[in-house]
């Protein structure tokens, strides 16, 4: 008798997205003369930068002809692209990390959520509430929780993001050995300074812990004393394991490129308490599991790096910054208190109601999608998320239409 992983039954219902996708859905079909506006998931709506589109095109040009075709490329990614962000993204900020140190994947979704396959199933977690669901849903998944119970998973450390620490959590006061971080932060659009990460980077070091840093949204960060990678911060080679994405600064949520660095010097310890170095692990199960990104998508992602693709993601960035600064107006004039916005794409605003009657009066009264912050943890509750990710004409009327229903 074939037994199933009783840990995905421990799972909630469905994943957060889907959930909401399927409200939509249901509401659509209802009233189908209403014209739905989705600043709920974070995803793109504009094209891809016009030097990403040439570079695509010419390597699928080059595919076309037997004398420039590519068959499986290196799963690490191909050493043009691996390259470019290291010299770009890290060593120009003065970050030390090697093109050797890259893993060009097709998505930060998969790599946050594959990571923890490294780590032994005892490994005591300790992850952000609000948080986005896959860092919590994965580890729910390798049995690294109990049950769910009072809005909470069991056998796990929760960092309480709260406006009373500006969404940025404190150090836990018991000992972790992986913790999750996100900055600019999803859902709450806070960022974290670099005296912030360097706090968490001593805790690290100090306990032998991990740290996995997702900073797929360090594109929007308009303030220059913020660090855009943790690599910013001393000491972070040896305990960070960072994650990028090209889906949110270059509109590749569905073109899929992203990547995973893993420092050399990044450590975990066998049951001996010997040190083990992530970047062989990592690499391992990467060249078993993955076949790489097409060439085509990574000369396309190549293209961001260039002094055309830098200036065109530059002004995409700027576009969905503006309807950010208009949603945080709006929503500041209609009296709710709301964090993020100025270095993040997201408005995380306190209802003072239930997340989820908040997302249904949007939808019914407004015909506007939300994503309600209790799907995003117990500290979510009571908070609603907007997304900048629409056209300016879409964002100006989802703020009329929102005004309209709470008035
Ligand atoms: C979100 O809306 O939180 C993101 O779009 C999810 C994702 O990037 O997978």
């Amino acid at each position: 008798m074939l037994k199933i992983n009783e840990n995905y039954l421990k799972l909630q219902a469905s994943y957060l997205f889907s959930d909401i996708a399927k409200r939509v859905a249901a509401f659509q079909e209802a009233n189908p003369a209403t014209d739905v506006i989705k600043l709920g998931i974070g995803d793109v709506t504009k094209a891809l930068p016009a030097a990403c589109v040439t570079a695509f095109h010419d390597a699928v040009d080059e595919m076309a002809a037997d004398s420039s075709f590519r068959g499986y490329g290196p799963e690490q990614g191909y050493p043009f692209l691996r390259e470019a962000i290291a010299k770009n993204d890290f060593q120009a900020r003065g970050a030390e990390i090697e093109a050797d140190e890259i893993f060009v994947s097709d998505g930060a979704k998969c790599d946050t959520g594959n990571i923890q396959e490294l780590f032994s199933v005892d490994a005591q977690i300790a992850i952000p509430d609000p948080v986005y669901p896959v860092y919590l849903d994965t580890n729910v998944m390798a049995g690294r929780t109990g049950i769910f119970a009072d809005g909470r998973y069991e056998g796990l450390v929760y960092l309480d993001s709260t406006k009373e620490n500006n969404y940025v959590p404190e150090l836990p006061t018991e000992p972790v050995d992986l913790i999750y971080l996100c900055f600019p932060n999803n859902p709450t659009g806070s960022t974290a300074t670099k005296e912030q990460l360097k706090s968490w980077v001593d805790y690290a070091r100090e306990n032998k812990a991990l740290i996995l840093f997702d900073a797929a949204y360090e594109a929007f960060i308009r303030d220059d004393a913020l660090p855009h990678s943790i690599y910013e911060i001393d000491g972070a080679r040896e305990v960070a394991i960072e994650f990028r994405s090209f889906s949110k600064n270059a509109g590749f949520t569905g073109t899929r490129c992203a990547y995973t660095v893993v420092p050399k010097e990044c450590m975990a310890y066998d049951s001996s308490g010997n040190k083990q170095a992530v970047h062989p692990l990592w690499n391992r199960r990467h060249c078993t599991k993955f076949n790489g990104v097409s060439y085509p998508v990574q000369r396309a992602a190549e293209a961001v790096y260039s002094r055309q693709g830098r200036e065109q993601i530059k002004e995409l960035v700027g576009y969905y910054l503006t309807n950010a600064d208009l949603i945080a107006r709006e929503i500041g004039k209609l009296g709710f208190s709301y964090a993020g916005g100025d270095n993040s794409p997201y408005i995380w605003i306190f209802g003072n109601q239930d997340s989820w009657e908040f997302f249904d009066m949007l939808l019914n009264k407004a015909g506007v999608v939300c994503t309600p912050g209790a799907g995003f943890g117990k500290c979510g509750q009571g908070y609603i998320r907007l997304s900048a990710f629409n056209s300016h004409e879409n964002v100006e009327r989802a703020m009329a239409r929102i005004k309209k229903a709470l008035s």
